[in-house]
């Protein structure tokens, strides 16, 4: 059984032989290295395929090839972020309907056949990581985030089936990255994980070393479970709202058919800030509502002299030549800089109106305060659920690509200091520990 990580911006399969040896599948990168991490991305051709034929995609670094190569094409982003919304169940490509699940299995069925044929995997079974808490779940309209989590998880089951897995499990990603840290232990500590991604935050307290090892059933060794539905991509949306939304005219005011003044139409601001949206904008019905709104605020122009269309139609452009991918990369290329150094400039000049903007980490890390905000929360929560103080925590494992923001390190030094830190694998330490638990259940399935 294979370890898969499906994360909301990089996946990555793996397979732990008897030696206990974690070997991962690797995949060719634009830069022409081997790497075990697959961007989870989707690219359908601009071309129509030809009447009665359903468009195909390219998934992972294929699919960033295609839409630089191209220059274009749909590039589908942060589709993980979808799978609790009831609201998002197909999208249509060149008329062709997909569900969420076939456009997901696209991207499960390249790394399932890159484990079969690096690592001599039959194919058929799978141990998949998910989130304490799906991205949107909270949003579910009755209130039931529990419910909106397990209609995410079965959609998540469904795209592994339709990819070809025959036996599928899953765990929760950071209970995996905990095996993770637990292959590494001599003795036995509580250990907090934390794994900050592109869409979610989770943590765990567990009790891991030599002596739980031993435990026929660990399901007691987990104290305590916490999520938060925002991470990496919340960032990013932080920098679109201070530095890239006001360029195409968020806060302008525009004007009720009463002449009230109305806040600038929210929802075109709303998927600016969210990756999943922004792919999704491109959608015939989507453009349409984009396009009258354009027609709209035109018709008041020639009347009142208001000139807010002139910000939609850049967005418009970015959406009709298929640059959002390219914005989207452009922010999250600051926001990495700004782990390293004090201040970074957004550059983006694809767009009739060009964008620029310098701004320092402390600018930043006003921008994302709500969501540390957060983290916060969700730690106290934690520690709460598991009935202990930050003092009886024996170490702190931080990992996930947004790991490296220097204000969310900073929450767990001020609570725990540096010295019970430790930190890694920040792109692959959930699928290896998937891979590992994969072995064991594997193992326990055979005994
Ligand atoms: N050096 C860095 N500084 C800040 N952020 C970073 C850095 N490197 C990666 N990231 C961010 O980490 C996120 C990706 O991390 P990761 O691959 O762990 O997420 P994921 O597993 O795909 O998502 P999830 O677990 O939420 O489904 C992205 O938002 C990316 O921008
Ligand atoms: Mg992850």
């Amino acid at each position: 059984m294979i370890g898969l990580d499906f994360g909301t911006t990089n996946s990555a399969a793996a397979l732990c032989g008897p030696d206990g040896e974690v070997r991962f599948a690797l995949h060719d990168t634009p830069g022409g290295e081997r790497s075990a991490t697959f961007r989870s991305v989707l690219h359908f051709p601009t071309e129509r395929p030809p009447l009665g034929i359903a468009p195909t995609a390219w998934a992972g670094p294929r699919a960033l090839a295609a839409y630089l190569d191209e220059g274009g094409g749909r590039l589908l982003q942060s589709l993980k972020s979808h799978l609790a919304s009831r609201t998002l169940r197909e999208t249509f490509v060149h008329g062709h309907r997909f569900e969420l699940e076939d456009l997901l299995a696209v991207i499960l069925r390249e790394l399932r056949l890159a484990a079969m044929a690096q690592l001599g995997d039959p194919g058929s079974a799978v141990l998949l990581g998910r989130p304490v808490h799906f991205v949107r779940s909270e949003e579910s309209a009755s209130g039931a985030a529990a419910e909106a989590d397990a209609f995410a998880e079965g959609r998540l089951i469904e795209a592994a089936r339709r990819a070809g897995f025959s036996h599928i499990e899953v765990e929760f990603e950071p209970v995996a990255a905990a095996a993770e840290v637990e292959a590494r232990l001599e003795r036995d500590e509580l250990v907090l994980i934390a794994d900050f991604g592109g869409g979610t935050s989770d943590f765990c307290l567990i009790r891991l070393g030599p002596e739980q090892r031993r435990l026929a059933d660990r399901r007691a060794s987990v104290v305590a479970v916490a999520g938060v539905t925002r991470a990496g991509d919340a960032l990013d949306g932080r920098i679109v709202r201070a530095q890239v939304a006001p360029a195409l005219g968020l806060g302008r005011e525009g004007l009720s058919a009463e002449g009230h003044a109305l806040p600038f139409p929210r929802w075109v601001y709303a998927s600016l800030e969210r990756w999943e949206d922004l792919s999704l904008l491109a959608e015939p019905r989507r453009l349409d509502a984009l396009h009258r709104l354009v027609q709209h605020e035109e018709r008041k122009a020639r009347t009142e002299g208001d000139r807010t269309h002139r910000f939609l139609e850049s967005i418009v452009y970015l959406v009709e030549n298929d640059l959002g991918h390219l914005l989207a990369r452009e922010v999250e290329r600051t926001k990495v800089a700004l782990s390293t150094e004090g201040s970074a400039t957004l550059r983006f000049d694809a767009l009739p109106r060009r964008l620029r903007g310098t701004f320092g980490r402390e600018a930043f890390e006003t921008w994302i305060a709500p969501e540390i905000e957060l983290l916060d929360g969700a730690l106290d929560d934690l520690l709460a659920r598991g009935g202990i103080g930050a003092g009886a925590v024996d170490r702190v494992f931080l990992t996930g690509g947004s790991s490296l923001v220097p204000r969310v390190r900073a929450l767990f030094t001020e609570r725990f200091g540096a010295e019970r830190i430790a930190s890694g694998g920040e792109l692959t330490s959930v699928a290896s520990g998937l891979a590992r638990l994969a072995a064991r259940h594997e193992g326990a399935a055979q005994s």
